[in-house]
């Protein structure tokens, strides 16, 4: 089976991926938390920091096996998410901005240098979202607690630009670099909330985490070797 590395493994999207693929795949779960659930090949360390970083190189650096791709899933919590544009503190943002691009850039370097290094044909998935390229239809979060804050879709936007560049200056190095950009997920969602999101797509729902499997599965493999620096949207048609 062929290795792969999955950062943000605990979460909701990384514990639907890691169902999906394990009989496909010998998984590297990488979370800032300290254990999983969900893989016992299991790595604690938080890749916004330097020493998190430097976990990953060694254990990349020390391991027998050799990993061809990355999928990366790490979403920093959002801290001013109730405070919108007209109040929030311009250098609170930066911090969570900082990051948050931070993890994604990381380890893209850590990544392309691994894969030069080892001369392995490597393939990294980064997963933003439609805010990266979608204005909100800020009327769905209306008598709701929640809103989609401005710093979740620049973070997005500049992880969007910043694959395609590192996909572009790799082009000949057989490294391929794409983005996955779904819509909204279930997740216990504010009913009012559900109901408004749902009009605006095919299945008059919000995704399920596991219907972004094939997706992946399809980007990992070979018939998928001609895609890459591509922003690829999974939504139900939402932005439309
Ligand atoms: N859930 C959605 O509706 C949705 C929609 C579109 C896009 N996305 C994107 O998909 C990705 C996964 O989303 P999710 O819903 O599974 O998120 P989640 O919050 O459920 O899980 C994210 C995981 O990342 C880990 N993490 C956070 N910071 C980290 C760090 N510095 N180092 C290592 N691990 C870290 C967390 O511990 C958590 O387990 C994110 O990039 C998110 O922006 C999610």
């Amino acid at each position: 089976m062929k290795n792969i590395i999955i950062i943000g493994s605990e979460g909701l999207i990384g514990t639907a991926l890691i169902k999906g693929l394990c009989k496909y795949y010998n998984i590297l779960a990488i979370d800032k938390r300290k254990n999983s659930k969900n893989s016992k090949n299991f790595l604690s360390c938080d890749l916004s920091t330097m020493s998190g970083i430097k976990i990953l190189k060694n254990y990349l650096m020390l391991s027998k096996k050799r990993y061809f791709a990355v999928i990366n899933l790490a979403y920093p919590a959002v801290r001013g998410k109730k405070k919108n544009f007209f109040t929030i503190d311009p250098f609170e943002i930066s911090e969570e901005i900082s990051e948050h691009f931070g993890v994604y850039f990381s380890t893209m370097q850590t990544l392309v240098n691994y894969f030069i290094n080892k001369k392995i044909k490597g393939n990294i998935i980064n997963f933003t979202s439609i805010y990266g390229e979608f204005i909100p239809r800020f009327e769905i979060y209306d008598k709701t607690s929640m809103n989609m804050p401005i710093q979740y879709l620049i973070t997005k936007n500049n992880i969007i630009n910043t694959s395609k560049y590192v996909a572009k200056i790799n082009l000949k190095k057989n490294i391929r670099v794409n983005c996955i950009s779904p819509g909204g997920i279930i997740d216990n969602q504010n009913k009012n909330f559900v109901k408004k999101y749902s009009r605006f797509t095919q299945t008059n729902s919000l995704l399920k985490a596991k219907n972004l499997i094939g997706l992946v599965e399809f980007i990992l493999s070979n018939k998928s070797s001609n895609i890459t620096g591509q922003n690829l949207i999974i939504d139900d048609g939402f932005t439309l």
